[in-house]
């Protein structure tokens, strides 16, 4: 009797311990096995005297139970942990913040070129496109640009061959808008588009930037008509208290011709970006010549017209007071992310 009762606190005891489910088996097989200790006891109650035998067969049988019951237990409560060990390891933390996903924008010329061409979209303007090798003629001689004027010359323009040319503005393409649409009016067109010059690079000068041309031909288009799209324009990329002021000018295929100011980010008090004037050059502009008006096949004695270049660079510097105009190019992220609201 008290030998089936160690047994049975000892195996008892080692079951609670066993650390894995392979311990468990061979604890098994050691007390319940065919040679284990438990069930040789109960094959051996044949040789217990008879008087004793249903006692020490009872316990014996409740010791197995017992030693069974702790086993069944026991391999429930690992695998319990088993599975709570995998839970956590595989567990996700949900309240974690995101690892941040880098979201791109627009380069601050697209947004500028973007907010121009929304602007003329809504007068009516439509968007025409022309080569950035363009002929000599389109670039110069159709604009009443002539021999020997000095944007000709190898100084100032990226010859391809004699009479091809990289287009100095996006000029030309008044007259290929104009040549599309003769003599039907009106032509209501502005062309985006990069231009280049030969430049050594400085903090105003790239020798690769972007305009845009504005071009308006119909009949009875006066200056006043350039004065006042010129004057929303300038609210438009400058705020409702912008206003601009017109000088005197010379540009070949313009007569008149005019450079246009508009009242400094400053408001007008004077600060370093317009030079203490109050007042920023943002374009060049003026009704169109004759000669470029019959250039572009339209009759001068009945059609008039407006146009107007402006840099988008120039204009995305004014706005921001951007005081270097290779920033744009050098795509370093810490500047270009200053500009993410717009677009
Ligand atoms: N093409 C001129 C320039 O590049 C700008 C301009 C365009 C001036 C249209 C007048 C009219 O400087």
């Amino acid at each position: 009797m008290s030998r089936v009762k160690s047994v049975r606190e000892e195996a008892l005891a080692a079951i609670a311990v066993a650390p894995g489910q392979d311990e468990l088996e061979q604890l098994r097989v050691r007390y319940l096995g065919r040679k284990g200790t438990l069930t040789q006891i109960l094959r051996g109650l044949g040789e217990v005297p008879a008087a004793e035998r249903p006692a020490l067969g009872a316990l014996a049988n409740r010791a197995r139970e017992d030693v069974e019951r702790a086993i069944a237990a026991r391999r429930q409560d690992l695998a319990d942990l088993a599975e709570e060990g995998r839970l956590a390891a595989e567990a996700v933390d949900i309240s974690l913040p995101g690892a941040p996903w880098p979201v791109g924008q627009r380069h601050i010329v697209n947004q500028v070129r973007l907010e121009i061409e929304e602007f003329f979209l809504h007068l009516g303007f439509s968007i025409a496109e022309g080569p950035e090798v363009e002929l000599d003629y389109f670039n110069f001689e159709a604009l009443n640009i002539p021999r020997g004027h000095p944007a000709r010359e190898a100084q100032d323009t990226l010859f391809v061959t004699g009479d091809l040319v990289l287009r100095t503005h996006t000029s030309p393409v008044q007259i290929r808008a104009m040549r599309a649409r003769a003599p039907e009016l009106p032509l209501r067109v502005i062309c985006p588009g990069r231009v280049y010059r030969r430049d050594t690079p400085d903090a105003s000068h790239l020798p690769a930037f972007h305009q845009v041309e504005v071009l308006a031909v119909d009949r009875g288009i006066t200056f006043g008509d350039l004065r006042g799209t010129l004057e929303l324009f300038a609210r438009h990329l400058f705020g409702a208290e912008a206003r601009v002021r017109f000088r005197p000018s010379y540009f070949p295929f313009t007569e008149p011709s005019t450079e246009v100011d508009v009242t400094c980010v400053c408001g007008g008090g004077g600060c370093p970006t317009c030079g203490g004037s109050g007042w920023l050059e943002i374009l060049g502009a003026g009704m169109v010549h004759p000669r470029v008006l019959e250039h572009g096949g339209y009759d001068p004695g009945e059609a008039s017209g407006y146009a107007l270049g402006v840099g988008i660079e120039r204009t995305a510097m004014l706005r921001h007071g951007i005081d270097d105009i290779r920033l744009f190019l050098q795509n370093d992220v810490r500047f270009l992310r200053q500009f993410g609201g717009e677009a």
